[in-house]
């Protein structure tokens, strides 16, 4: 039932191209559609991995078609609801998680139209949202969501996409092939390096971020090295006391209107001496000269590299734990869903 893999963890990652790809080419169905163009305001809820996407959806709902969004997690929101307007999405996988549901139901009490996201169709989230957008991943056994994440990236871009008039229609139809590129890296000299600490930095800005949180939420679950996710700019507001010659710092490094204050808080935590490991696009020699390792991603749009960044995380993760020789499917004291608030 793995398909040849070791783990079904490595077969969700490998399947990822084409989970992609299907949920993009699915669509949005009419009424679906109708409550997202008619939403003047969102606000999403979500825990866990999906909580992170939710993050993504907000900087690019905001930055490309000028939405506000806000993000909630399902187990804040129950006792600290927020005042609420315009359309209220639920992301989970699952479509089980206790506090999803709760914050969910709170919605539906305010009067908000809503809207469920979700990988299992006649889950209970999709019997209580007014509406539900179905994501393609297949079924996902592996406790870490990998493929389950990029699915709801792919549901979440289509509704940015919606609301930016198709500006993206040809980005997204194309994004799976790079998917597919990444799967391919060597990641070893990587992998050496955070098998060997005891704390691993993941940093990066705008989507990056929250797909730096992803990055150290996969790691510390599946393999148990302490990892932090952290807006870049953060980290010296705090962390940089962490930093030592034995603390690697996973970068995301694109290019874009961050590139240039990325490479200088490289600088930063390379002058405190942590090791660097950065993403950044092939053929970038200048970043590739100041990092200790450099993993090149496709050279594709930035909503393209969210994707193959997050996915070449999920493989640091992977490998680590696999060298680490943990039970990377069955993670200690998690459970798949979380069915309790
Ligand atoms: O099923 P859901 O998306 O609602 O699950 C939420 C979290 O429990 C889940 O994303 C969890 O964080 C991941 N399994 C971590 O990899």
């Amino acid at each position: 039932r793995k398909g040849g893999f070791p783990h079904y963890m490595l077969k969700e990652i490998y399947e990822q191209p084409q989970s992609f790809y299907e949920t993009s080419r699915a669509g949005i169905d009419e009424a679906v559609r109708r409550m997202i163009l008619e939403a003047d305001e969102i606000t999403l809820v979500a825990c866990g991995t999906s909580y992170h996407t939710a993050l993504v959806f907000k900087y690019l709902a905001e930055s490309l078609c000028n939405i506000p969004v806000r993000v909630e997690m399902g187990s804040e929101f129950k006792y600290f609801i927020p005042p609420l307007h315009g359309l209220v999405i639920a992301v989970s996988q699952s479509g089980e998680t206790a506090d999803t549901i709760a914050a969910l139901k709170m919605a539906k009490a305010r009067n908000c139209p809503t809207l469920a996201i979700t990988n299992m169709q006649g889950s209970t989230v999709t019997r209580v949202a007014d509406k539900t957008l179905l994501m393609r991943a297949g079924p996902e056994i592996g406790v870490a969501a990998t493929k389950s994440y990029t699915a709801q990236l792919a549901a979440l871009m289509q509704i940015v996409n919606l609301r930016c008039e198709g500006a993206f229609d040809d980005v997204l139809s194309h994004a799976h092939l790079a998917i597919g590129e990444v799967l391919l890296l060597d990641l070893k000299e990587a992998v050496a390096l955070c098998s060997k600490a005891e704390h691993v930095f993941f940093v990066g800005r705008g989507p990056f971020y929250p797909v730096s949180m992803e990055g150290a939420l996969k790691m510390k679950e599946i393999s148990y090295v302490h990892a932090e996710g952290y807006a870049a700019g953060e980290l010296k507001h705090g962390p940089f006391a962490l930093l030592t010659a034995e603390t690697p710092v996973v970068a995301i490094c694109t290019p874009g209107p961050t590139y240039d204050v990325m490479t200088s808080n490289i600088k930063e935590m390379k002058a405190r001496k942590a090791p660097i490991i950065a993403l950044g696009a092939a053929g970038d020699t200048e970043l590739a000269e100041i990092v200790d390792i450099f993993i090149p991603l496709p050279n594709t749009h930035f909503l393209v590299q969210v994707l193959t960044a997050s996915v070449v995380l999920q493989l640091l993760a992977y490998h680590t734990a696999c060298t680490l020789q943990r039970d990377v499917d069955k993670p200690r004291n998690l459970a798949k869903s979380v069915t309790v608030e």
